[in-house]
C-alpha cells in the first residue's frame, strides 16, 4: 500500500490528537496542510465527544478553520500556558530540530510553542532530513522597513535569501511582515550558531529554526505506519 501525502497527513494528525488531547486542556492549533487534519479532529472531539477545550490558533487561517469546526478560540494572552500544541514542520532532523514557516506562520507558531508544555509535531516521512536546510529553505520573517538591508545581513550568513512573493507582490504575514526564504547551498551545519547570527541582524523578527522545541515528532510512512520520535530517543 502506498498512501497519498494527504492521507499520511490525516493519519498522523489524527493519531497525535487522539494520543495527546484530553478533555479540559488548553490546546495550540498549528498551521498548514497537516495541522488542518488535527484541527478537524479536535473539532470532532468538541462536537461529538463533548470535550471542553480552550484553543489558541497559530494563524488567522487556522483560527478561521477552527471556528468553522465549532472550536472556541481565545487570545494567547487569555491562557497562562498550553498543555499541548499539534503543529506541522517542513523539515525534521535526527535530533528533532525543525525548520518551520513555509506556510508563513512561523512567528505565531514560535510564540505558541514557547507557551506550550508538549509541542507535538506531525508530518509525513518526506519531512525527515539528515541535516536541516537540505530540502527546505529557512524562512526568516523581517520587518518591512529596510528589508533590503536586512537581506544583506542574511546573505552574509552564506545563504541566498529570496523574498517570498504571492500574486506578484511580497507575501505579508499575519503580523504584517515580509519573509525571506534563505537557501543554504550545503544545508545548515550548526543550526544553533546560525540562529544566533540571524537573530541579531537588525530587522529580523523571527527565524524558522525550532531547536529543542519538539516534545515528540510523529511521522507517517507511505504504508500508514506512524513512528513516534521523542527527545529521549533522539539523544541516544
Ligand atoms: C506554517 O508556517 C508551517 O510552519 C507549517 O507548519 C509547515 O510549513 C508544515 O506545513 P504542511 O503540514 O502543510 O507541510
Amino acid at each position: 500500500m502506498t498512501l497519498e501525502a494527504a492521507e499520511m497527513k490525516r493519519i498522523v494528525a489524527e493519531t497525535a490528537v487522539d494520543a495527546y488531547v484530553k478533555d479540559g486542556m488548553n490546546v495550540g492549533l498549528g498551521t498548514g496542510s497537516t495541522a488542518y487534519y488535527a484541527i478537524k479532529r479536535i473539532g470532532q472531539l468538541v462536537n461529538e465527544n463533548g470535550y471542553d477545550l480552550t484553543c489558541v490558533a497559530t494563524s488567522v487561517q487556522s483560527e478561521d478553520l477552527a471556528r468553522e469546526c465549532g472550536i472556541t478560540v481565545v487570545d494567547i494572552d487569555d491562557v497562562k500556558q498550553l498543555d499541548v500544541t499539534i503543529d506541522g514542520a517542513d523539515e525534521v532532523d535526527p535530533k528533532l530540530n525543525l525548520i518551520k514557516g513555509l506556510g508563513g506562520a512561523l512567528l505565531r507558531e514560535k510564540i505558541v510553542a514557547a507557551a506550550t508544555v508538549q509541542e507535538i509535531i506531525v508530518a509525513d516521512e518526506s519531512k525527515l532530513v539528515e541535516k536541516l536546510g537540505t530540502k527546505a529553505p529557512l524562512p526568516v520573517e523581517v520587518l518591512q522597513f529596510g528589508n533590503g538591508h536586512t537581506s544583506v545581513g542574511l546573505r552574509r550568513q552564506r545563504c541566498e535569501p529570496v523574498m517570498r512573493m504571492k500574486d506578484g507582490r511580497p507575501f505579508v504575514t499575519d503580523g504584517g511582515n515580509y519573509i525571506y526564504d534563505c537557501r543554504f547551498p550545503d544545508g545548515i551545519d550548526n543550526p544553533f550558531f546560525i540562529e544566533s547570527r540571524i537573530d541579531v541582524i537588525p530587522g529580523v523578527i523571527e527565524n524558522g529554526l525550532f531547536l529543542n522545541t519538539a516534545f515528540e515528532v510523529l511521522i507517517c510512512d507511505s504504508d500508514g505506519n506512524v513512528r513516534r520520535m521523542s527527545e529521549e530517543k533522539a539523544d541516544e
